[in-house]
């Protein structure tokens, strides 16, 4: 009976090379902060965000489309992004009274901000009301809601429109209610602002989002046609992050297979995100506007400037791109000797692997609640900074919590050497929707905290976020 050996199995899938990430997990800084926060904690570089807002601004400015940023606050809740968004003269996309608060609070202007979600709340109607945003309406109850509300005030309105490549969406007005939208919006006449149309498609590929685009052109014009100002095309946002490189990912989605997970656990390929991707963040909108959809003669570019629209974007993970990551310690090593081959099949006697138990839960790492896992390798750091090859090791990596379902990486991942307790693990890139979608103070853990570094001086700095308590 032969061992497979404890290396065999899963591809690795590390992320992009990142030197100025790897120079922090080979400082004392990492350690430093576990030792100081005696948990898992989340490292956020703010110039990071910075410079993915520049990228989608240079591809607006290039194509000459006029465009309105506005980051999708619901990736991640800390302040600093607003902070940035402040500084840079973008907006915010907020989906709640609370979100539309720290977005007002961190400095963001009333008329920068767009109000998504569906059936929002009286109160966050009134407030956006009041504060002069944008507000996304998805269904012709909150339209006459808001209509009740409103008054003195004329709320700007932009009307949400079901897609028709996604039948199944619960989002938007379908066609006849968004002609019985616009009749509504003409009979009220001064008591508000139709500005424009807006989608937000799932998934990530460009056509159906340019040709959905050139759909909302065509709406727009039947709205002006009653009368209607319409002058915005809201195309949400839904631009891909690049993780890992491509060979990586393709091995990956080729091969894996329940004997690279603990307990067997099963995944399809179609339940990860797409974590390599071509077209990445501005590429993909350079791509889109650069469209020419089915039965059309020009490029969505050329169609926007045609009208004389301007283009709205609510990028989420795309703008929070190799912006943060989160820092867990090992607590324990828990060694899995290797199985016996199940009857019949000698060959495939399980290979020994580890258990490595971290100092706080998969709620820190939200991919996990999705029925799916958050792939990019974690990168392990001994107190001598990453990990140099020694001899392989395979590992999964669990929670702190007494359930068995909190797992972080259910994958047997082969680390470099065999980890020991007191290294750290570094999950890379998960500033977009792992930190604190899912976080829980389950088993009265302490959340992680967020730690912001910038260099002042030349010199790397840390300091708190300072998102503003509820
Ligand atoms: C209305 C709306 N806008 C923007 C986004 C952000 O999407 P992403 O982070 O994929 O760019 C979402 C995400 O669900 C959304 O619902």
């Amino acid at each position: 009976m032969t061992s497979k050996g404890p290396a065999a199995g899963a591809p690795a899938v590390p992320l992009h090379p990142d030197p100025e990430w790897d120079a922090l997990c080979d400082s004392e800084l990492l350690p430093e902060l576990s030792h100081a926060f005696g948990g898992p904690y989340h490292l956020l570089l703010p110039h990071r965000f910075d410079a993915n807002v520049a990228a989608f601004r240079a591809v607006l400015a290039e194509l000459d489309v006029p465009g309105a940023l506005h980051f999708a606050k619901k990736a991640n809740k800390a302040a600093v992004w607003v902070e940035r968004c402040a500084a840079a003269g973008i907006g915010v996309d907020v989906a709640s009274a609370g979100e539309l608060q720290q977005a007002l609070g961190h400095g963001v202007p009333g008329p920068d901000i767009v109000v998504t979600g569906p059936a929002k709340a009286d109160d966050l109607l009134r407030l956006a009301t009041a504060q002069d945003c944008l507000i996304t309406v998805d269904a012709l109850d909150e339209l006459e809601r808001l209509l009740a509300i409103a008054p003195p005030a004329r709320p700007r309105v932009l009307l949400r429109v079901h897609p028709p490549q996604q039948p199944a969406s619960r989002f938007g007005l379908t066609g006849p209610e968004v002609e019985r939208a616009l009749h509504r919006c003409t009979r009220a006449g001064a008591a508000l602002r139709m500005e424009g149309l807006s989608f937000h498609l799932a998934g990530y590929a460009v056509p159906p989002r340019a040709a959905l685009a050139a759909h909302l052109i065509g709406v727009c014009a039947r709205a002006r046609s009653l009368g209607l100002p319409a002058d915005l095309i809201g195309i949400g946002g839904g631009f891909p992050v690049d993780y890992v490189p491509r060979a990586a990912w393709r091995d990956f989605v080729a091969h894996q297979q329940p004997a690279h997970y603990h307990a067997g656990k099963t995944f399809h390929a179609d339940d990860f995100y797409p974590y390599h991707s071509p077209t990445p963040g501005a590429e993909a909108l350079r791509a889109l506007l650069s469209t020419v959809p089915p039965g059309h003669h020009a490029t969505v570019a050329e169609q926007v400037r045609a009208a004389g629209h301007r283009v709205l974007l609510e990028p989420g993970r795309a703008l929070l791109d190799r912006a943060g990551c989160t820092v867990f310690r090992i607590q324990g090593v828990k060694h899995r000797p290797a199985g016996d081959a199940p009857p019949g099949r000698p060959g495939e006697r399980p290979a020994a692997y580890g258990l490595l138990t971290v100092d706080g839960t998969s709620l820190s790492l939200s991919e996990q609640w999705f029925n799916s896992e958050f792939v990019p390798d974690p990168v392990l750091v001994t107190p001598a900074g990453r990990a140099r090859p020694g001899r392989p090791y395979p590992a999964c990596v669990v929670g702190a919590s007494c359930l068995e379902s909190d797992v972080l990486t259910w994958r047997k991942i082969t680390f470099p050497d065999r980890p020991a307790r007191g290294d750290l693990l570094v999950y890379g890139n998960t500033a977009g929707y792992q930190m604190d979608s899912n976080e829980s103070s389950f088993h009265d853990l302490a959340l992680p905290p967020k730690v912001v570094v910038e260099s002042i001086a030349d010199r790397p700095r840390w300091r708190l976020d300072r998102r503003t308590p509820h």
